[in-house]
């Protein structure tokens, strides 16, 4: 189901946001609302599990720090390319949502504050909470054949990665081939491109990118290991700040390889990569096979060494290190 971000949720969020405790009636006289429809709002808060305490006499309280989602001062920060941005309160997933508009040839970025069928690749689960992280999907349109596509992935990965940089982030973030990206060896984001061919070498995409970024507990729910920036930089963080960075870095990441292809992108991915000089297996739907990391080439395939010592390049798949 989908829901457009309720105004009043938001306005409560603001003020509570400072921590303090704040009664239904001031609440009611500030946002022009009745006692009872601050009620409901703080329950719909909590159903989503955001922690508030409430006092009799003091009034409601936010038991971790939170603010939500703001289309406008996103887009206040926005520079170069015109984009036009859907928030959601909740909805099944953002790349889903995107599909109904894969005939259209402008740019557009679906936001949500939780998915109820959030997807990651190979269809796994994408586990997302309500007003923790960020789940973003991008339609955009670029000049290339569906076959020029394969290093889309990564180079969103890399979009990722320049956008925690440039947050704080340092040396421990790193990529895994295709689009995986690591911290501390724990999943922290990740990206899934769906393609939509089209006529005369344009192709439409959809580029869904999932970040951890204040999520601190659900570890029960989540099946690999996982760290979020919060959890990495000790601090909360703002996340109307970190999407407005990653819209431009991304558009930027889009522009040039629309341009230039994967092959200027080829030094960056080497310089993050994770899996670089490592021995893994990788599987995809045909075949498993086992060899060492030498690189990825100029579309974007990993270049596997094998044992009789030629280096084979591969498309997709999963890959896990072997250990020693
Ligand atoms: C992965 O690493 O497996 C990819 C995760 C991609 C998750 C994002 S969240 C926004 C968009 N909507 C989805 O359902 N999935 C992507």
């Amino acid at each position: 189901m989908i829901k457009k971000i309720n105004t009043s949720l938001v306005k409560v969020v603001n003020i509570l946001s400072d921590g303090e405790y704040h009664d239904g009636t001031s609440l009611g006289e500030a946002l022009n609302m009745t006692r009872s429809a601050i009620w409901k709002t703080i329950k719909k808060l909590q159903n989503y599990h955001i922690k508030i305490d409430s006092v009799k006499g003091k009034g409601y309280a936010l038991l971790e720090p939170l603010s939500l989602l703001d289309s406008a001062k996103i887009k206040k920060k926005l520079h170069g390319e015109k984009c036009d941005i859907s928030l959601f309160e909740s909805i099944d997933s953002t790349n889903a949502y995107l599909k109904s508009y894969r005939n259209n040839k402008g740019t557009k970025i679906c936001l949500a504050e939780q998915q109820t069928q959030g997807r990651g690749r190979l269809n796994r689960d994408w586990h997302s909470p309500f007003g923790q992280n960020i789940y973003m999907s991008c339609l955009y349109s670029l000049q290339k054949d569906i076959s020029e596509l394969a290093g889309l992935s990564l180079v969103t990965a890399l979009s990722i990665v320049k956008t925690l940089k440039e947050f704080g982030m340092d040396d421990q973030l790193l990529v895994k081939w295709p689009n995986d990206i690591l911290y501390d060896g724990k999943k922290i984001a990740g990206g899934l491109i769906e393609v939509h061919a089209e006529a005369h070498g344009l192709s439409v995409v959809i580029i869904g990118i999932g970040i951890n970024v204040n999520m601190m507990e659900d570890e029960q729910q989540v099946s690999q290991p996982w760290i979020s920036m919060r959890k990495a930089l000790n601090h909360y963080v703002d996340r109307n700040d970190l999407c407005a960075l990653l819209i431009n870095n991304l558009f930027n990441y889009l522009q040039r390889f629309n341009e230039h292809g994967f092959a200027a992108f080829i030094s960056e991915w080497m310089a993050h990569d994770c899996l670089m000089q490592k021995v893994v297996t990788l599987k995809n739907l045909n075949e498993k096979v086992t060899g060492k990391v030498v690189g990825v080439n100029d579309h974007g395939y990993l270049l596997l060494k094998l044992a009789d010592g030629k280096v084979r390049a591969i498309s997709s798949g999963d890959a896990s290190i072997v250990k020693k």
